[in-house]
C-alpha cells in the first residue's frame, strides 16, 4: 500500500501573526505545486485562526500544538478541540516531547529554572490518549509524538520506550480513527539539536511503531498508518529519510521557520 508523504511544520514559541500569516501564504504556495504531498503548519493557539484564513482556499493543511479533552466549561487556560475546528485546524499534535517535560538539549540556566518547577510540563500517555480521543470527537485528526531521552537512547531501551508510549497513546480508538492517526517518531536527543538519528535507525525505530501499531489494531490500519520522523529534518537530509521504507513524513521544527528550507523538505517527499 502506498502512502501520501505528509510534512507538517511545527512552530513551536516562534513568529507573530504577521510574520505566521506571511510564511503560511509562501508554504501554500509550495503546497499547492505539491499535490503529491500533504502539508500542515501548526503555528502558536494565538496565530492559528488567521493563519488559517489565509490559507483556506489553498492546499496547505493547519493544526495546532496542543488540545485539552474537554469541550467547554471553568477550564482556565485550556483550548477545546471543537475550537481549534472553528478556527480552521484540521490537525493537533499532541503529546510532543517538549509537553512531556521530556527535555534533551537544555542549557543549565534553563535545567535549573525547570527544577524549580517540578510537574509544570505534565503530559502523560494517559492525557495524550485523552486528548487525541476528543481531537478526534471533534473532527480532526491527531499527530501523536513519541520519543526516547538521551539516557534512554544510551542504555539501549529505544524500542521499548517508543512501544510503551504508542499502545498507551492509542488505546480505544475505532479502526476507521486509527487509520487516519499519524505518529511522529522524534528521538529526544535529535530535536533541536542539529543531531539526526542516521536514516536506516530512524526507519528501524518506526518499524517498532509499526509493529506496535498492528498488534493493537492489526495490518490493515499498521500498513495504512502514517509515521512521521522528526528531530533535526533539513532539505539536506529529508530525501534520504524520506526514503526509507517505514518513513511516510516529516515533523519539522527550525527548518519549517524559513519558507526556502520547509519548501526543500516538501520538494524532498514529492
Ligand atoms: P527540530 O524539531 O526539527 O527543530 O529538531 C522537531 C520537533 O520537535 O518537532
Amino acid at each position: 500500500m502506498s502512502r501520501k508523504p505528509f510534512i507538517a511544520g511545527n512552530w513551536k514559541m516562534n513568529l507573530t501573526i504577521a510574520e505566521g500569516v506571511e510564511l503560511a501564504k509562501a508554504v501554500a504556495a509550495v503546497a499547492n505545486d505539491a499535490p503529491t504531498v500533504d502539508v500542515a503548519v501548526c503555528p502558536t493557539f494565538v496565530s492559528v485562526a488567521k493563519v488559517a484564513d489565509a490559507v483556506k482556499s489553498t492546499a496547505l493543511m493547519v493544526g495546532a500544538q496542543d488540545t485539552f479533552w474537554e469541550t467547554k466549561g471553568a477550564w482556565t487556560r485550556q483550548i477545546a478541540p471543537n475550537m481549534l475546528a472553528d478556527a480552521g485546524c484540521q490537525w493537533v499534535i499532541v503529546g510532543h516531547s517538549e509537553t512531556r517535560g521530556r527535555f534533551g538539549g537544555l542549557s543549565e540556566e534553563v535545567q535549573a529554572k525547570l527544577a524549580e518547577v517540578p510537574g509544570y510540563f505534565g503530559e502523560s500517555d494517559k492525557s495524550v490518549n485523552m486528548k487525541a480521543k476528543a481531537i478526534f470527537a471533534a473532527g480532526l485528526l491527531p499527530i501523536i509524538a513519541c520519543g526516547e531521552l538521551p539516557s534512554e537512547y544510551e542504555a539501549g531501551k529505544t524500542d521499548e520506550v517508543v512501544a510503551g508510549q504508542i499502545r498507551a497513546d492509542i488505546a480505544g480508538f475505532t479502526e476507521e480513527q486509527a487509520m487516519k492517526m499519524v505518529i511522529a517518531y522524534e528521538p529526544v536527543w535529535a530535536i533541536g539539536t542539529g543531531n539526526t538519528c542516521d536514516p536506516q535507525t530512524a526507519d528501524k525505530v518506526c518499524g517498532v511503531i509499526r509493529n506496535t501499531v498492528k498488534e493493537v489494531y492489526g495490518e490493515k490500519v499498521a500498513e495504512a498508518v502514517r509515521i512521521q520522523y522528526g528531530g533535526s529534518v533539513k532539505p539536506g537530509n529529508a530525501k534520504e529519510l524520506l526514503s526509507m521504507p517505514n518513513i511516510d513524513g516529516a515533523l519539522v521544527g527550525g527548518a519549517a521557520l524559513k519558507a526556502a528550507d520547509f519548501a526543500g523538505i516538501i520538494e524532498a517527499a514529492k
